[in-house]
């Protein structure tokens, strides 16, 4: 059995005091681990699916870096759109628990990435050729930052994955299909499905938007993704938030 918490979209700042629509993201980021503090010990690994950094910066990383280090766990990490692929990669190399996630083998699992940054774009675009990805475990959880389906939130869906035939295509070449597509990206905890695979994101640690925002209001609780991979090949998860719903 393997267990993993997904930490999502925390969107730090070099300066921890910077707010974002009104939020301090280090904030609600300290607040939510102080809160899973115990539950994490329990984890095999922390997997963080993008957006990491808001604005970019080495020390955005070291912020975030820093804030996990006291857990003393291997954490797998990916980019977002909001990401700098190079900064995160050569900030987060100096702490030696920090691995970027291309591909991951736990027991019977494969944590498997597909890159979906496009640089200059906020919605996701996969590489044309992903023939070197094999799903190769006997179980693969699939992992990108963007959503494939849309999952019903304007202000949000505008961003998802422009081009899922080419997710499509890929699936199309493997001998068995990913149990699951885990995302990021969308700020809120939704279940969909692509090609009869569920498609599950996680919520953000630093504020949700809500499926119906006019005005992009948000919501400003924070929250994670707790997973448990079965050796048998089954999953379930848990939404865990920094304060009651
Ligand atoms: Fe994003």
């Amino acid at each position: 059995m393997i267990k993993i918490i997904q930490l999502s979209d925390t969107h730090l700042h070099a300066d921890k005091s910077i707010l974002l629509h009104g939020i301090s993201t280090q904030e609600r980021l300290e607040k939510l681990l102080a809160k899973i503090k115990s539950k994490i010990k329990n984890v095999d690994a922390i997997i963080l699916s993008g957006d990491v950094s808001q604005d970019r910066s080495a020390e955005s990383y070291i912020n975030l870096a820093k804030a996990l280090q006291p857990f003393k766990k291997p954490v797998y990490w990916f980019a977002g759109n909001h990401d700098d692929p190079r900064v995160m990669r050569d900030t987060l190399q100096q702490f030696d628990t920090f691995h970027p996630l291309d591909s991951l083998t736990l027991g019977p699992w494969q944590f498997l990435v597909l890159d979906t940054i496009l640089e200059g774009s906020n919605a996701g675009y996969l590489v044309e050729n992903n023939e070197s990805l094999i799903l190769e475990n006997t179980f693969c959880a699939l992992l990108m930052h963007h959503h494939p389906t849309p999952v019903g939130a304007e202000s949000i869906d505008k961003y998802k994955l422009q081009n899922p035939e080419i997710l499509e295509e890929f699936l199309s070449q493997q001998k068995k299909l990913p149990a699951v597509i885990i995302t990021g990206h969308v700020h809120g905890a939704y279940q969909t499905s692509f090609a009869t695979i569920p498609v599950i994101s996680s919520p953000a640690t630093c504020f949700q938007f809500p499926k119906v925002a006019p005005n992009l209001e948000i919501d400003p609780i924070g929250g994670c993704t707790f997973w448990v991979f079965h050796d048998n090949g089954t999953f379930e998860y848990e939404y865990v938030y920094n304060e009651k719903r």
